[in-house]
């Protein structure tokens, strides 16, 4: 009787254990920052205002990223802003056509993140930009 409870005890046990290690801390602005250093100051600089030293070779000018808010009525754009970040078939997301393999990487560790209103399942890494890109809006 006892090993059977045992039993059904542990393994719940271990569970728990292995959710508390793949489920580490939010990601807040310091990962998003070290994200954007690693894989954006090319193009939109280390402030984001789109003057990284790719910026005069890309065929088109790397947008501001400081003023996302400003352009869209005060409000920042979290969904578009992050939707074109990620890109994917069903939006024009330059990162997908630069950088084909970022979205399929990004997707695996979801994050529950408000976004708009709406509790939405977030890349970790995209949870940490927005985070980011919020704390450098003018
Ligand atoms: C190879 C250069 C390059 C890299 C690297 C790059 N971007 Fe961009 N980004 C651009 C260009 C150019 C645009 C202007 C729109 C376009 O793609 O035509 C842009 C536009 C954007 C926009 C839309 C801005 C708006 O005004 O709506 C966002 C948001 C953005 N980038 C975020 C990022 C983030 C975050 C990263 C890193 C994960 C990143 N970009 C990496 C070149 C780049």
């Amino acid at each position: 009787m006892q090993k059977t409870i045992l039993r059904g005890v542990l393994p719940v046990g271990v569970l728990l254990a292995l959710l508390a290690c793949t489920n580490p801390a939010m990601p807040d602005r310091s990962d998003g920052a070290a994200f954007f250093a690693e894989n954006c100051v090319s193009c939109h600089g280390t402030g984001g205002r789109g003057d990284g030293p790719l910026a005069n070779v890309v065929s088109e000018a790397p947008s501001d990223l400081t003023t996302l808010s400003q352009r869209n009525g005060g409000t920042f754009p979290a969904a578009q802003a992050l939707s074109f970040i990620y890109g994917g078939p069903y939006s024009d997301g330059h990162l997908a056509r630069i950088m084909p393999q970022f979205g399929p990487v990004m997707a695996d560790d979801l994050v529950p993140v408000e976004i708009d209103g709406i509790l939405t399942p977030t890349p970790r890494e995209l949870a940490g930009l927005l985070e980011f890109l919020k704390s450098i809006q003018e």
